[in-house]
Order: structure tokens, then sequence, then C-alpha cells
């Protein structure tokens, strides 16, 4: 057994990971320590070799596993040092499409660490409050903050874009970063006595929050999911939220009539951040009204980077109350339809074009309504922000909505179903049969001639897919 210390530099951690691959070291030889102000502990220090040129590095560690890595080095959980090698290992051992094994155990925890980081990452770029601190020369901003994990390098360049051209430090219990206009520096961390607790800033902010809140956004169920409670102690504008909530049902009842028209999602899509954050986000989506009724947000689900993107009209009744999209009837019609054309659901990404549920209650069901043009408007930035992340190679349109979404006119499915089209969104496009409407179908006959039409439409996707990915 080999004892190693791992760093959560990435250049360091990896260039360990390579010299011990190199040596033929298998993962369940090497006793893994946390991080120790000497990287390797003794035992392994003679046998690793120094320094790998950076372009064996890139040839060695795919991009993919490399973009992984990089957020998963900041968990604080130690379990992540074997994890990340196993990983690496098989890789290199077992299948280089590792990481596109959706259901592999490894990948899962990969993925999962990989979003926790993510997340806080996100949490901590939308609640640092700067306090003002006047010193001798100059004046600072100074913001104390208790990350889950080590995740001020990573949301350090947002700050300094953001605030360029003030001298700020953000202060976390495990390390400080600083930025004085030019250069950003690094330090240990602080207990939380050593920032500055209030000051003038703290009032200016909450006349602030109080002047721009718009109280249709403010959702207390999703801002206590999202932000822990530790966070409001250091939220000056906290303090406002309760009396604008007390204003906020009629105000929000006026602006969801006089906006229906000009309603979007665009203010409410994180400008950058992976899927899994954009999902987090579009919880509190109220870009249009149909959040209002809505259960919730249903957005895309599936493979991160497939190359086969499912695009529905919106969820169902059964989608509204799982929060899943295609997991109703016609999601059960759908997964059958793929198996039969020889595909895998798991490694696809399926969205809808609208992420919320549009119905009229009739009794104590719910009758499904299609989404009118301006929630298809309205819910686009969502679809086009899955697009640009996922950047799938073929895109297959259900039914007309997610045609017209997608075209950015009306078509009739009969007629362009089952032709690649082409869309600035991917390397081509295909229209099909909506499950939904099979389920429509007037008799069985009718219905089983609709269903084998989707099956060979889905079948097309394995001859449209003939190159590699780039
Ligand atoms: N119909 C859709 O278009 N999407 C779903 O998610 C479910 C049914």
């Amino acid at each position: 057994m080999k004892a190693v210390g791992g760093s959560s530099e990435f250049h360091e951690w990896s260039r360990l990971a390579i010299s011990l691959l190199e040596q033929q070291i298998p993962p369940d030889e090497i006793l893994w320590a946390d991080e120790s102000p000497q990287p390797l502990l003794p035992g392994l220090t003679e046998g690793i070799r120094e320094v790998v040129p950076s372009k064996v590095q890139a040839a060695i560690l795919p991009a993919a596993f490399a973009a992984a890595a990089r957020p998963v080095l900041a968990h604080r959980d130690s379990a992540k040092w074997p994890l990340l090698y196993r990983v690496f290992w098989r890789l290199h051992h077992e299948t280089a499409n590792l990481l596109h094994i959706a259901s592999d155990e490894d990948v899962c925890q990969l993925r999962r660490f990989e979003q926790q980081v993510r997340h806080d990452t996100y949490r901590m770029t939308q609640f640092v409050r700067f306090r003002r601190v006047q010193g001798l020369e100059d004046e600072r901003f100074i913001a104390w903050h208790r990350p889950d994990h080590n995740v001020l390098r990573m949301a350090a360049p947002f700050f300094v874009k953001r605030f360029a051209r003030m001298r700020w430090s953000i202060i976390t219990p495990l390390s400080s970063a600083h930025w004085d206009r030019e250069a950003l520096t690094f330090s240990a961390g602080l207990p939380r006595e050593q920032s500055p607790t209030s000051d003038e800033l703290e009032e200016l902010w909450r006349i602030y929050y109080a002047a721009i809140c718009n109280p249709a956004r403010i959702n207390p169920k999703a801002m206590s999911a999202q932000m822990p409670g530790r966070f409001w102690t250091v939220l000056p504008e906290a303090a406002e939220i309760g009396p604008l909530l007390t204003q906020a049902r009629g105000r929000v009842s006026t602006m969801i009539r006089d906006q229906r028209d000009q309603s979007s999602a665009a203010l409410f899509v994180p400008p950058e951040g992976d899927l899994s954050l954009l999902e987090s986000a579009s919880r509190s989506c109220q870009g249009c009204e149909l959040h209002v009724a809505a259960t919730q947000t249903v957005f895309g689900q599936g493979t991160p980077n497939a190359r086969v993107m499912l695009v529905g009209e919106q969820p169902g009744d059964e989608e509204d109350r799982r929060g899943v999209p295609f997991v109703g009837p016609a999601g059960t019609l759908l997964d059958q339809a793929l198996n039969e054309a020889g595909l895998d659901r798991q490694a696809l990404y399926v969205t809808n074009a609208v992420k919320h549920f549009r119905f009229t209650p009739v009794g104590r069901a719910r009758r499904h309504q299609t989404p009118r043009p301006s929630h298809i408007t309205a819910c686009r930035p969502w679809l086009e922000a899955e697009l640009r992340l996922v950047q799938p190679d073929l895109i297959v349109c259900l039914g007309a909505t997610a045609a017209r979404t997608l075209l950015g006119y009306a078509v009739s499915v009969t007629e362009r179903r089952g032709k690649l089209l082409s869309t600035e969104w991917a390397r081509g496009l295909l229209i099909t049969i909506h499950p939904a409407a099979i389920l429509r179908g007037t008799d069985a006959a009718h219905r089983e001639k609709l269903y084998r039409t989707l099956v060979a439409d889905l079948m097309l996707i394995a001859h449209v897919l003939p190159m590699p990915r780039e």
C-alpha cells in the first residue's frame, strides 16, 4: 500500500495522478491522505517522477475528465481522492467512454460531487455581501462567507469581473481572496470574528434592495431551498423580505396581467454555469404566468453532452407532479418506441419547449392545454441555454410545438416528419410524431400506424449520426 497526500491544486494533483498512472499503481494500492503542507507523504515521494510536460498531460488527462476533476478537487469530502484516481485509472484501463456511462457508480458520484461544488460556487456568487472598511490609505470592501466546499478559487473570477474597480477581500474559514484592481491573490482563511459586521453600506444595501426588489420574483420556498439559513444572517436585505412579501400578492397579480405579452424567462437564466445550475435556477422561474398554477418547473433531463436531444411540448399532469419530463403515459410510450428503435434513453437529453404544465381544471382533474405562442417565446431562453450546454448533434422535435419552437415557424408534422432539416442549433433536426398524438389516435389500428411511424423515425437517428462527435 502506498500512502499519498492529495493536493487541491489542479496542476499538482494532475501531475501526481499522471505519475501514479505511468507507474501502473492501481487505485486499490493507494492510501489517500488529505492535503498536507508536503503534498506527498513519505513512502511514495521517492517513486514519483517530477514534472510531466503539459502536452503529455493533455493527452493523458482527457479534457472532459479534467473539466470534472477541477471542481471535484474543491469538494470537502476526502472520498474525492480515491474517486478521482479510480475514474482516471478506469478511463485508461477499462473504457475511454466511462464518463458517458451515466449509470456507473463512480461516474454518478463524480457528477454528484461536481454538481455540489458548482452549486456552492453559484451560491457564493449570489450571497456574498461586501462591507466597506476605510483603511489608512484606501478604502476596501470585505466580505465573509462560509461555503460548504473550498470554492473560493472557482468563484473569485466572477467577483474580479463584477467588481473590477474595487479593492476587495473575500474571507472564508479555509482561504481568502484579495483583489487590488490589478492582481488576485490568495491567503489563509480567517474566522468570522475578523470580518467587519456592520457599516453604512449595509443600510445602503437595504434601501437599494427594497427599491429594486420585484416581489413576483421572491419565492420563499425556493429561497430557503437554495439559501441555507446561515447565509441569511449575513444578508442585510433579508430584513426587507418579510414586509415586501406582505404586499407581494396584490402586486404579483397586477404584474402578471401587465406582463403577459412581454414575459420572458431571460431574467431567470444564469449567464453561465452548467446544466445543474440551470436546473436549479429554473425552479424559481416566473418568466410567464404558467408558474402560478403549475406545481413546479420541469427541466430537461439526461446526459449533459448527449448527441441527441429530444424536445417535447410541455410537461403533462404526471410530469408536473414528479418534476421529470416524459414520465407519464406519453413518456411510457416514448420509452417503448426508443427501446424498439434500439436507443437508450439514458444516453439522450430529453426536454420540453415549455417547462411548466398548462392546464384547465376540470372537476378534480387537470386537462392539458396547448401552450400559447407567448409561453413558447417566454420559455425559449431555457431551451436555448440547454442547447448551448448540451450541444447535440441532432435535435428530435416531438410534435408541432417543439418543431415550431426550434424552426421559428409553424410546420405540418405529417409533411415534414422523417426528414433531416437544418438548424443553427445542431447538425440536423428531425421532426416526428408526439407520443401523446398516438395515444389520441382514433382506434387501435390508427394508433398502431402512428406508433410504427414514430419508431421508424427514431430508427433514423442511428442513420443520420454517422460521424463521431468532434
Ligand atoms: N408531453 C410532452 O411534450 N412532454 C412531457 O414531458 C410529457 C408529455
